[in-house]
């Protein structure tokens, strides 16, 4: 049987993170640049239901069931077997690789259950739906980090702009001309589940001042919705500027990403703001075209680890 591979791409939110949690609306879009990728082999010879992983980047190289049991691999799996009624796998290799930086905000974990779970299912000659991917990399994302609001999964199944609401169905963005985004990663590694922790320990210190930011990152995603099917970029890097201020207020930003923030406006973005979970991971900066080479090289110069420009392309909406 040949080897049957698939692969996902990572994502970047535009507007909301955080807040989505708490039910508010938010924005985000695939980032093509980067992509995890699974790769399903048979083994003949070893034993049936005997799953070999490796995944090179994190170091992994062993039988699926020496794994801890709630290692999210191993609860996916579970997951994948128990959605096509299957009692067990035939023998097989799963190598996972991957070019989303792990821990920086851009999905590297929901890209990589999205990849597993595509390459798995069309290996074992069932492909999954698109929703089925999505509902099932949702629990493996419960794993990465406790109370996910699934517009990682959502985003990264779909791999389209999307605006996103928990609990309700995703829409696609109408985006109304094409715009440019810098992703500039401070290099620092954060734990997402670890940062909405704090947001949420903090909020429940603070509950009335922690709804009225996430009331008003709700208020920028309704603005920032309209500026993308307008193409009125101006406008858009503005409301960006402002979501950044208010991550600042529910102390998910750093002096790094502050920093990058800084200079990515100072040599001529749009706006800019920090990107996911805060805490490290990247910026995104809205960028003219003729700027986006002097944007770049001011945001490595100030420490970004690696820069990828990603352009939006226009979508049709669905609704
Ligand atoms: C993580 O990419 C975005 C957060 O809003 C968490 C979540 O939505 O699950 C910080």
């Amino acid at each position: 049987m040949p080897a049957i591979s698939a692969s996902a791409p990572g994502k970047a939110i535009l507007f909301g993170e955080h807040a989505v949690v708490y039910q508010r609306p938010a924005i985000a879009v695939p980032v093509h640049q980067v992509r995890a990728k699974a790769v399903v082999m048979a083994r003949p010879g070893a034993p049936s239901g005997e799953v070999w992983i490796d995944a090179p980047g994190i170091g992994l190289n062993t039988r699926l069931d020496e794994l801890p049991e709630q290692h999210p691999f191993r609860t996916l799996i579970q997951l994948l077997k128990q959605a096509m009624g299957l009692p067990h796998l035939p023998a097989l290799h799963l190598h996972i690789t991957s070019t989303i930086p792990l821990a920086a905000g851009l999905g590297s974990g929901a890209a990589v259950s999205v990849a597993m779970l595509r390459s798995l299912s069309a290996f074992l000659g069932h492909p999954l739906a698109d929703q089925q991917v999505c509902e099932l990399s949702y629990e493996a994302e419960k794993y990465y980090h406790g109370t996910p609001s699934g517009i990682d999964n959502t985003v990264i199944t779909y791999s389209q702009p999307i605006l996103f609401t928990r609990g309700q169905p995703y829409q696609i963005l109408p985006v109304g001309g094409q715009f440019t985004l810098i992703i500039a990663d401070s290099g620092i590694q954060s734990s997402t589940a670890e940062m909405v922790q704090g947001v949420r320990q903090r909020y429940e210190q603070a509950v009335e001042t922690y709804e009225a930011r996430f009331d008003a990152m709700a208020a920028l995603v309704e603005k920032a919705r309209h500026a993308i099917q307008k193409a009125q970029l101006e406008l858009l890097g503005q409301l960006m500027n402002t979501n950044h201020q208010l991550l600042q207020q529910i102390g998910v930003s750093t002096p790094q990403l502050d920093e990058l923030v800084r200079v990515a406006g100072q040599a001529g973005a749009l706006g800019a703001k920090l990107s996911g979970a805060g805490g490290g991971g990247n910026i995104i900066a809205l960028a003219p075209q003729e700027r986006v080479d002097s944007i770049q090289a001011a945001l490595r110069q100030a420490g970004s680890s690696r820069t990828l420009v990603s352009h939006i392309h226009p979508t049709v909406a669905n609704r």
